[in-house]
């Protein structure tokens, strides 16, 4: 099935083709899954325009959009081990493969986990223009910002999940970031067996922990730079809009080294961070682990209007403010490299006031992004009906 292109969107894949300049929008064209979740075979067209599925509990919207998200990097917006994504009554492993306009023009994407590694934490394969690659060549094809139901505590849970969720846009802003983030928790960990296995070699530790002060203060002036250009754009948002359908956030980065960062040069920072985990062995091997660093950062978010935190605000606020902030975060994507991200927002509509579910559509064609929305109810979806394609979705099969 192929959904009708719309005037807007039309001509834009050849238009980026023929003149080689930066697509405006990366979008989902064709889609298809294999043994992939609750869907033993499906298959979908697309245009560019933005995506809703409607269809009851259980039917398939979420894994529907976890298998988009697979076509960037990382672990998809649930974050699972591969092998859960197996169709349980499937041959063991599963498929994906898409045509999907990305940063650098159309490209075939296909990703999957092979019969038989069903070991966790095993890799997928992935392969672009059909080429074998490392799933972390996807993040330069496809970005995407989602938005999920567990992600809701994000301002009342552990820091991890707020850390995360900034790590997500450092990475959206830069995909290289993916290595000093990788070789910091590596050495991290390899200190912390270190501290396990009752080892006290001075060299071992000197060498881990210059690592991790290198690969740290990389990180920290990543994240810093990732939060300040955020700020920047909701602030220039809420002069430009009089305060916007979603309530600004202020952001405050807290964490060891970024404070360290913001007082001093990188070169300092880091020899003031190696003296630190040098200094701090006796405490940490008493803990078993590292006390202090950037795996440790917390970042702060404040509801701007009200001036209040916004692990005390009401749910419904603090709805809003995540989806102000992952709005934003699409709106930096595409300001920094002139190509929006898939916007993934999974049960959104449920959960605002008509005004702002009109407004979150309005957001949503004004960024020019393909988005995708789930949603059990498709009244909900009337107001944007006109400019995106439905689709119904039941028991893994899936029909416009
Ligand atoms: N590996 C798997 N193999 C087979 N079925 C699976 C697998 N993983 C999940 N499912 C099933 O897929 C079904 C659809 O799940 P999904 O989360 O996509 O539903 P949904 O449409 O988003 O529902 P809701 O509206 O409740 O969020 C569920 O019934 C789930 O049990
Ligand atoms: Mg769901």
């Amino acid at each position: 099935m192929r959904a009708r292109a719309r005037g807007q969107h039309s001509g834009e894949a050849t238009a980026d083709k023929e003149t080689n300049l930066a697509p405006q929008r990366i979008f989902v064209s064709a889609l298809k899954l294999t043994d992939f979740r609750s869907y033993a075979n499906a298959k979908i067209d697309l245009n560019a325009s933005p995506v809703v599925l409607v269809g009851d509990n259980g039917s398939g919207k979420t894994n529907l959009l976890e298998a988009v998200s697979l076509l960037g990097g990382g672990h998809g917006l649930r974050g699972r081990p591969y092998a859960e994504l197996c169709r349980r009554e499937g041959h063991g492993g599963f498929a994906i493969a898409a045509t999907v306009m990305s940063r650098h023009g159309e490209v075939d994407i296909g990703t999957g986990f092979l019969p038989g590694t069903r070991e966790e934490g095993a890799g997928r394969t992935v392969r672009i223009a059909g080429k074998d690659q490392s799933t972390g060549a996807l993040a330069d094809y496809v970005q995407h910002v989602f938005l999920i139901p567990a992600m809701d505590g994000l301002f009342t849970g552990s820091a991890s999940e707020r850390r995360r969720f900034l790590d997500r846009l450092v990475l959206a802003l830069n995909p290289k970031m993916r290595k000093p983030l990788g070789r910091y928790d590596r050495a991290m960990r390899q200190r912390n067996r270190l501290f396990q296995m009752r080892e006290y070699s001075a060299a071992l530790f000197e060498g881990l922990e210059e690592q991790m002060a290198e690969a740290g203060v990389t990180i920290a002036a990543a994240r810093l730079d990732a939060v300040e250009r955020l700020t920047a754009l909701i602030e220039e948002t809420r002069e430009a809009q009089g305060g916007g359908p979603f309530p600004h956030t202020v952001l405050a980065l807290h964490g060891t080294l970024e404070t360290e960062l913001s007082m001093r040069s990188a070169t300092e920072a880091e020899d003031a961070f190696r003296l630190l985990l040098e200094e701090a062995r006796d405490r940490d091997r008493a803990a078993s682990r590292t006390i202090e660093g950037p795996h440790r950062s917390d970042l702060l978010v404040v509801h701007g209007p009200k001036n209040t935190p916004a692990s005390l605000c009401s749910s419904g606020e603090q709805k809003a403010l995540l989806l102000g902030l992952v709005l934003a975060k699409a709106e930096l994507v595409k300001a920094l490299e002139g190509t929006s991200p898939l916007v993934l927002l999974d049960e959104v509509a449920a959960h605002l006031d008509q005004s702002r579910r009109e407004a979150l559509f309005g957001e949503i064609l004004r960024l020019g992004v393909q988005a995708w929305m789930t949603g059990t109810d498709r009244e909900l979806f009337s107001p944007i009906a006109q400019d995106a394609q439905i689709l119904a979705v039941n028991q893994g099969k899936i029909k416009s």
